[in-house]
């Protein structure tokens, strides 16, 4: 028997009770994975392969309020109504199914992001973390971390994640049901870690990251090697982020990302985000490494890269990358 999404809220929301009150608003974080999500065991519940490793972005991410109203559910985005066919408000509303008390309950919807969206880092992420938050806010659930993790997971996996400041590891589990895949927060922060989204296109992106991941799971010959990978790369970057170790930390995620790269360029068809002008931005990172600069990237399913290097060559990245957005995720 297959588990759903509303069996899921069902079993979370189990004898809380409920005391809706007229709005609510809430904030979450974006994140970046040093150590990807890429492959789901469970289509429905976002349930993934392996873990992922992630660093929230601080004060960049999604707030968002939520009011209970009459008629239709409405959204806006940084001031702009959502048209009600679009991609985003469907997937938004489909979201707001799973908690409508009543059939009858409609929802608005305010969202901000404080994250640059024209600079194509609009995240999904903080989208659905801010929604779970708002949620347990508006009804009162008053739901622990682990639960609204949950929560957010099913508006989008790496939500899960957004739930939390600063590191943030999410557990595979084994469940079907998935109520043991949620995410947790290292306890260590890194004062001294930055990351620069460089901004190379703004583009709407050609495949969705769900079909990606699906079509790499489906097709790619190199997906068999990703669970090692990841392994790997998650003892490594704990190991990092123990010892503040930067090199380790730079390489383990730059190479993470291109492996999983490698793994969606390997599906049928082919499954490729990146751009010239990305491709560009890597070699000027792997010339200034080459010259002495401690600079690694990151990317994810599209041609923007985030880079990671610390505090003392802020000065020495944005020299060469003069439009970089740098964040202090532990400041
Ligand atoms: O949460 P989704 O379905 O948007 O997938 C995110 C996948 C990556 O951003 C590429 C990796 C990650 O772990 O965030």
């Amino acid at each position: 028997m297959t588990i759903t999404k509303k069996d899921v809220v069902a079993r979370i929301l189990q004898g809380r009770p409920s005391s809706p009150r007229p709005s609510a608003s809430a904030f979450a974080p974006a994140n970046i994975a040093l150590c990807k999500y890429w492959g789901k065991r469970d289509e429905e519940l976002n349930l993934p392969v392996t873990p992922s490793l992630s660093v929230s972005l601080g004060s960049f991410g999604s707030k968002v309020t939520l009011s209970l109203q009459g008629g239709s559910d409405a959204a806006e985005l940084n001031g702009e109504r959502l048209a009600e066919d679009s991609f985003f408000a469907k997937r938004l509303f489909a979201f707001l199914d799973l908690f409508r008390p009543a059939p009858d309950t409609r929802f608005s919807v305010v969202a901000h992001n404080t994250i640059p969206t024209a600079a194509g880092f609009a995240s999904s992420a903080s989208g659905f973390a801010t929604l779970a938050l708002a949620l347990n806010e508006i009804f009162g659930w008053d739901l622990d971390r682990r639960s609204l993790s949950i929560l957010a997971r099913l508006g989008s996996g790496s939500a899960s994640r957004s739930v939390y400041e600063g590191f943030v590891e999410w557990q595979a589990g084994t469940s079907p049901d998935g109520m043991d895949s949620y995410a947790e927060p290292l306890d260590a922060k890194w004062k001294d870690l930055r990351l620069g989204l460089l901004a190379v296109s703004t583009d709407h992106k050609p495949v969705p990251s769900r079909a990606a991941m699906k079509r790499t799971v489906e097709t790619s010959s190199l997906y068999t090697a990703w669970p090692a990978k990841v392994e790997k790369d998650m003892a490594a970057l704990k190991d990092a982020i123990r010892r503040r170790d930067f090199p380790l930390l730079g390489q383990t995620a730059e190479s993470n990302a291109l492996t999983m790269h490698a793994t969606m360029m390997a599906a049928s068809p082919p499954v490729l985000y990146w751009l010239p002008a990305s491709l560009s931005a890597m070699h000027r990172v792997w010339a200034l490494r080459d010259a002495g600069l401690p600079l690694y990237f990151t990317m994810d399913a599209g041609p923007n890269l985030k880079l990671l290097f610390e505090e003392k060559d802020a000065h020495a990245v944005k020299k060469v990358f003069y439009d970089v957005q740098i964040v202090a995720p532990f400041a």
